[in-house]
């Protein structure tokens, strides 16, 4: 089954995502591709773990769900996510019993380090949501960032480092067939957790069922009040606070009311969300500024702060605030 993120509980449990058979081993796989690894590895249990696959490419995430499908693997949930946001905010603590990182993009360039995956804040978030016995299995052929991922495993200080062989389903990936077939050969580590640091879940929350919940503003505008000029281009702004950078991007009159709606990009680490906020007139003649459910958002501090940011901005430009709910 594939959920976006706004399906998912903050955190979630093993119990509602795979309800015929929780007790079964729950086991993450990061940047699955086009899902080769899994109905191998399935296969060598008489009864398949719970499977959790996290991948940044659409594409590969249709292809592996069908893949899933086809080997009759039902009690797999894939996602399209970055894996640190899943395992941060949707995995409990102490939740699953292993994490395989098959071949990790290895960003070979000096400068592009940070993007790699597997660093000291990766192994210590790892090791919090991993259960006592549970390990991160890594292949890779890249040799530089197999030594820098087990150097960083010790740096964490949360980690065991086993080098051994690795699983027969990781040499049947996509990419390792295409290393093999330049005769490259890969290397393998089990990362044990020493210790299971609290490593906290974010202020996250799905849009809520009740409509004062959702994050709002009340304001008063002044008679006449035209947003912006139709026609001339919206100027962009860019608000920036602790952990989130919010950018109002465009804005949009409404043919059926009297309102606006604002679009806004909202960044918080490698979370990223798109979000519509309504500006909508009042029976009363104040406006009502709403976050939008349209395109399932999830409610974060930078999300409340789009919201804010809407408000500040129709502040600024006359609005008397009376009400601020977010
Ligand atoms: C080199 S490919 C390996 C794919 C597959 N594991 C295999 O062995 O064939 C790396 C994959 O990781 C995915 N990926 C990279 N960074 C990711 C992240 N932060 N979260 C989830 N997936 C990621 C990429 O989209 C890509 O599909």
């Amino acid at each position: 089954m594939i959920y976006p993120l706004g399906d998912f509980h903050f955190p979630d449990a093993a119990s509602r995502l795979y309800p015929q058979a929780p007790e079964r081993p729950w086991v993450l796989e990061i940047g699955f591709g086009d899902g080769r690894f899994w109905p191998h590895h399935a296969a060598t249990f008489g009864a398949p773990p719970n499977y959790l696959g996290v991948e940044l490419s659409g594409v590969s995430l249709l292809k592996a769900h069908r893949r899933l499908k086809n080997a009759g693997l039902d009690n797999a949930v894939l996602t399209k996510l970055p894996a640190d946001v899943l395992l941060r905010e949707v995995v409990p603590q102490a939740g699953l019993d292993g994490i395989i990182v098959n071949f990790p993009d290895p960003w070979p360039k000096a400068g592009h380090l940070e993007h790699r995956l597997l660093r000291v804040p990766f192994f210590q978030l790892a090791a919090s949501r991993l259960k006592p016995g549970g390990a991160v299995l890594l292949t890779t052929d890249h040799d530089e960032y197999f030594d820098f991922a087990c150097q960083a495993a010790r740096d964490s200080g949360v980690m065991a480092v086993e080098l051994t062989a690795p699983p027969p389903a990781a040499l049947e990936t996509k990419y390792a067939l295409k290393w093999r077939d330049l005769g490259l050969a890969p290397q393998h580590a089990r990362f044990t957790p020493t210790a299971h640091p609290d490593v906290p879940h974010g202020d996250i929350r799905p849009y809520p069922e009740d409509p004062d919940h959702v994050p709002h503003a009340i304001l008063t505008l002044p008679p006449a009040f035209v947003p912006a000029v139709p026609g001339q281009p919206f100027e962009k702004r860019t608000v920036r606070g602790g952990g989130w950078t919010v950018i109002l991007l465009d804005l949009y009159a409404s043919l059926r009311r009297d309102g606006w709606v604002a679009l806004a990009h909202v960044v918080e680490g490698e979370l990223t969300q798109e979000v519509l906020i309504g500006i909508t007139g009042r029976e009363d003649g104040s406006h009502l500024v709403r976050l939008s459910k349209f395109g399932g958002p999830i409610i974060t501090p930078g999300v409340k702060a789009a919201v804010g940011a809407v408000t500040d901005w129709l502040e600024e430009a006359g609005g008397q605030v009376t009400h601020r709910g977010y």
